[in-house]
């Protein structure tokens, strides 16, 4: 059966499932050069047929993400809310939308507030005549009639798609199925407690339910946990840009000195806590914007950082320890937007009573597009007598568009780079790693493209992991970080041990845990770790998983006893990562970056800046 996997929210994103394998997923955000795009994946869906060799006509079944509770998804896309709402756009949201509703019980229209921010190229001319001419009755409607809009919408692009081939599927289940078939416990047959939480889906925000004997079953589920709501807020209170920048939240916090990070804990204490698989309030705020503004003035904001991540992380290892002993299931996959905070899951990780913890690769709403075809897959074979064990879990993420040769040659050619480069056909790992060992920062873009938020080696910036000034360099030249975040290695599978304190032998293939470093971990790549605590967020690699991208990594230990290399994504500050080797050649001809390598064709600027 052919499965096409659709997220038509924010951030879209498609997948397709053939012969029971993910094959093909990519977000849409890397062919439009526009971070998040919210819409309809378009260009993804014809990628995914094109490297599923499928007609849209042989899409056995059209999986679409979310049993869909409101017209908003279509509203937050006419928006480009993700891509295009600055900081003052959501304090405006918080002031004169939220406001207005919560506190003086006024009707306020969303669309109404942001009407200057509407952009109906967004969806084609007839699904705008739809939506906007019948707008109040949408805002009304239940479930079916949002099904029937968004497929209305999906045939406004392939009409040939027969309506009963379009299904829907909830969300936090298939959050659920997208963390286990992401892990290796369905290879290992072993019982799995999964998961999920974030800030809102299909009227839930949490779900605990396992995997056992082949059977999958939901154990429990919660709708009031906000912890995803108040760091959302918090975020947009420390002038940051809601769910975009609550990594930078978590990453500031630990530079908290301990008096402000307990004055602020000591706020966010009051409201909320757990209680067995649930969650108590003790005070229920009204809104998680103004209610904590007005408390949390005067107090550091660095402090404010790290009392809502001690908070978040109290309360989210709670719940979780508690559904362990309470299941008695000992290994867990956690999933959903709030399993991105990779601090809170170093501590669920390394927990006492806990035999394995598994985190898949970008975690939150993106990856929908895959665990909808896992989910609508599962079914399929329930419903039909069939295997589970068919449904092939993922062996990586390298599932986006591919490197070509020819189109490197062309690149070469249309951009002159012979007159300012020098240019190597054919490079080997171990020329790569003496560049890296010499100072050279290195853009790699191989291979097919990874799915999700992290580089995992085919669309990363490569740099000496022992060089604190690569650091300033790597920001200088192209990532225009802000000063307190950590970049994150690549490491080893012969260093893991020797490099990260992991007492739990836990496997994070996709840069979504943290741990903290041992001694040899923090001398031998210091500018791969967070200075302030010393943790780290590793890409733990296997020579299988990605074989020259090991070998770089191999050949860069055989020369300096490091087995390590500094990876941050490869992208220009404010875009998406990079898709193609037009887009390398673009960065590297916009920055000061000093070298690209494109499959095995190594390209490094002649003159290079080194004064920062
Ligand atoms: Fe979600």
């Amino acid at each position: 059966m052919n499965i096409l996997g659709l997220n038509i929210e924010e951030d879209c994103s498609a997948a397709i499932m053939a012969n029971n394998a993910v094959i093909a997923a990519c977000s849409e955000e890397r062919f439009r050069r526009q971070k998040c795009y919210s819409g309809f994946p378009l260009q993804s869906i014809e990628f995914c047929l094109k490297r599923a060799g499928l007609a849209i006509e042989e899409i056995d079944l059209v999986a679409v993400c979310d049993l869909g509770t409101t017209h908003m998804d279509i509203v937050f896309s006419y928006l480009q809310r993700r891509s295009r709402f600055t900081v003052n756009d959501y304090v405006r949201e918080a002031h004169d939308f939220w406001y207005p509703r919560l506190y003086e019980n006024k009707d306020v229209e969303y669309l109404d507030v942001f009407k200057d921010k509407i952009d109906t190229s967004v969806f084609p001319e007839e699904f705008n005549k739809e939506f906007f001419s019948n707008y109040s009755l949408y805002k009304k409607s239940n479930v079916n009639d949002i099904q029937n809009l968004k497929k209305l919408l999906i045939r406004s692009y392939f009409p040939q798609i027969p309506l009963e081939k379009i299904k829907f599927f909830p969300h936090h289940q298939i959050h659920g199925f997208y963390g286990y078939f992401s892990s290796y416990f369905p290879l290992n047959g072993q019982d799995v407690l999964i998961v999920t939480a974030d800030s809102w889906g299909d009227n839930e925000n949490g779900m605990i339910a396992k995997f056992q004997n082949g059977n999958y079953e939901i154990l429990h589920t919660v709708d009031n946990h906000n912890l995803g709501r108040v760091f959302r807020n918090m975020t947009l209170f420390l002038g940051m840009k809601p769910y975009e920048h609550e990594y930078k939240v978590m990453g500031l916090a630990p530079y908290a000195p301990e008096y402000s990070a307990k004055a602020a804990y000591k706020i966010f204490d009051q409201i909320m806590d757990v209680d067995g698989i649930n969650f108590i309030y003790k005070v229920k705020p009204r809104d998680y914007y103004f209610w904590f503004k007005q408390r949390l003035e005067g107090i550091r904001f660095d402090g404010v950082a790290a009392g809502v991540q001690n908070y978040f992380e109290d309360r989210i290892v709670k719940w979780i320890s508690n559904a362990v002993k309470k299941f008695n299931i000992h290994r867990v996959c956690f999933s959903g937007g709030l399993a991105m905070n990779i601090k809170a899951n170093m501590i669920m990780g390394q927990m006492e009573g806990i035999k394995d913890f598994f985190v898949a690769a970008s975690p939150d709403d993106n990856s929908n597009c895959i665990g909808v075809c896992f989910l609508a897959m599962y079914r399929h074979l329930q419903e039909n007598l069939g295997d589970w064990k068919s449904i092939q879990p993922l062996k990586d993420m390298y599932l986006g568009p591919q490197v070509e040769d020819s189109e490197i040659k062309k690149i070469i050619d249309d951009y002159e780079l012979e007159k300012i480069c020098d240019i190597k056909i054919n490079a080997q790992p171990d020329f790569i790693a003496q560049r890296l060992s010499q100072g050279i920062v290195v853009g790699r873009c191989a291979g097919n493209m990874e799915f999700g938020a992290r580089a995992l080696g085919n669309r990363s910036i490569l740099s000496d992991p022992r060089n604190i000034a690569a650091v300033n360099r790597i920001n200088r030249i192209i990532k225009k970080r802000d000063f307190w975040m950590p970049f994150a290695p690549v490491i080893l599978d012969t260093y893991w041990d020797k490099y990260l304190l992991n007492n739990n032998k836990l496997y994070s293939p996709y840069m979504t845990i943290g741990f903290k470093t041992s001694s040899a971990g923090a001398k031998d790549m210091p500018a791969a770790i967070h200075s302030a605590d010393k943790t780290t967020r590793p890409q733990m690699l296997r020579r299988e998983t990605n074989p020259y991208y090991y070998d770089i990594v191999s050949e860069f230990e055989k020369i300096t006893g490091v087995g390590a290399i500094l990876n941050t994504s490869f992208n220009l500050h404010g875009y998406p990562i990079i898709l193609n080797a037009k887009d390398a050649a673009d960065v590297l001809i916009q920055t000061d970056l000093d070298s690209i390598l494109l499959n095995n064709t190594y390209i490094e600027k002649k003159q290079k800046v080194f004064d920062y």
